[in-house]
């Protein structure tokens, strides 16, 4: 096998590996995917300032995310169903997370369950919510999401409807996929996948399915997204929910700094800077764009972290260097995890781990807690004139 450096690696051959219709619900943004290409290419503009003839000797990146320690300040994002990405994806990014010292986000729209993660995993995770009609469904969910000792909830707020990504209507997007012939014939060609789906007992959303009132088959996340996500959630609903949790809270999907006002009035432990990697919003700011303005609004009254367009150490240190405290990586680890189920993740984050390190050297600094502006060739205000160049 070709030697695997980069993420971008990560993503050829998980784009082998994994049937057509899950890459390309990874792979995909709103739209015109504007806002999703936005998010990476956005980072090439903001430029480092190389330094030299400094000591580079006991260098960390040990720091923390809502308090808790972390090896580094990368945490796994949550993404829709990962368990379809490799069987059991969820399980072993987790345990990949865990060994790496990094939070770990299990989305409500995952295939393994909150439990499927406490059994076998045995670390304190992050869990993502979405809030559906159903409050008794979601009152519920908070519950399971305590009994199974998550230490922090992630709210998402920005996906109340789904941005349409026309991929995953051209494929018929499913979990697990319909017997098709267009699937059958793209099965047929990832047999490494169909064989150790085979060999797991978990193929559809497994925090919903035999929990939800009716749901006995859902397939579709589209559809079910259309009929159960609550299209009237509103900020009381965020004080009821954080009343309900009574734990760390973070919201995501703040972009707008107005909404970061109101996430600070919240009371919540941190928000994450994210348009959801593109996938709502099309024409929305990329993240790392929109960041400066939020931690300007924000004004250190809440931790800020961030989401968006990560592919590199590099793309790590930059969001630091713009206000984060800390960031998430999405995408990245799915095609690792694709590419090689937890040994994947592991090399993904090993990847950024080092980049990070470096990058960091080579801009003169040992602590990662010491990155700020100075690290950015003409600062903030530089990095937000070539941002907004275009
Ligand atoms: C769900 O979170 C999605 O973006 O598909």
């Amino acid at each position: 096998m070709a030697q695997l450096l980069t993420i971008e690696d990560l993503r050829i051959q998980a784009k082998r590996r994994v049937p057509r219709m899950f890459y390309d619900y990874a792979d995909s943004g709103a739209w015109t995917e504007g806002t999703y290409r936005a998010n990476e290419t956005d980072f090439a503009k903001v430029k480092l300032r190389q330094r030299v003839a400094v000591d580079m000797t006991n260098r960390t990146l040990a720091s923390t995310m809502i308090g808790q320690p972390v090896s580094m300040p990368v945490a796994l994002a949550p993404t829709g169903l990962t368990g379809m990405q490799h069987a059991d994806g969820e399980i072993l990014a987790a345990r990949a997370a865990h060994k790496a010292g990094v939070p770990f986000t299990l989305s409500t729209m995952s295939i393994c369950s909150l439990e499927d993660i406490a059994n076998h995993v045995g670390s304190p995770f992050w869990f993502q919510l979405y809030v559906m009609r159903d409050r008794d469904f979601i009152a519920r969910l908070i519950q399971r999401a305590k009994a199974a000792g998550c230490s922090a909830l992630v709210l998402t707020l920005d996906l109340q409807i789904l941005g349409q990504r026309h991929k995953d209507i051209r494929n018929g997007l499913s979990a697990p996929p319909k017997p098709t012939i267009a699937n059958m014939i793209n099965l047929a060609t990832k047999p490494r996948w169909c064989l150790q789906m085979l060999d797991t007992p978990r193929r559809t959303f497994g925090n919903i399915v035999g929990h939800a009132k009716g749901v006995g088959d859902l397939s579709s996340l589209s559809s079910w997204t259309a009929e159960q996500f609550d299209p009237q959630l509103d900020w009381d609903d965020v004080q009821w929910i954080k009343d309900q949790w009574g734990g760390k809270l973070i919201l995501k999907g703040i972009l707008d700094p107005e909404d970061a006002e109101l996430a600070v009035k919240s009371g919540a432990d941190a928000l994450i800077v994210s348009n959801h990697g593109g996938r709502q919003l099309d024409g929305a700011l990329s993240s790392i764009e929109a960041l400066p303005a939020i931690v300007d609004a924000v004004g250190g009254r809440t931790e800020i972290l961030f989401d968006g367009g990560i592919r590199s150490g590099q793309d790590v240190i930059k969001a630091l260097a713009l206000g984060a405290h800390g960031t998430f990586i999405g995408r990245a680890f799915l095609y690792g995890l694709g590419a090689m189920g937890e040994a994947g993740v592991t090399r993904c984050l090993d990847i950024i781990r080092k980049e990070l390190d470096v990058t960091m050297a080579l801009c003169g600094k040992r602590d990662i807690n010491t990155i700020d502006e100075n690290i950015l060739v003409g600062g903030r205000e530089e990095a937000l004139r070539r941002l907004a160049a275009g």
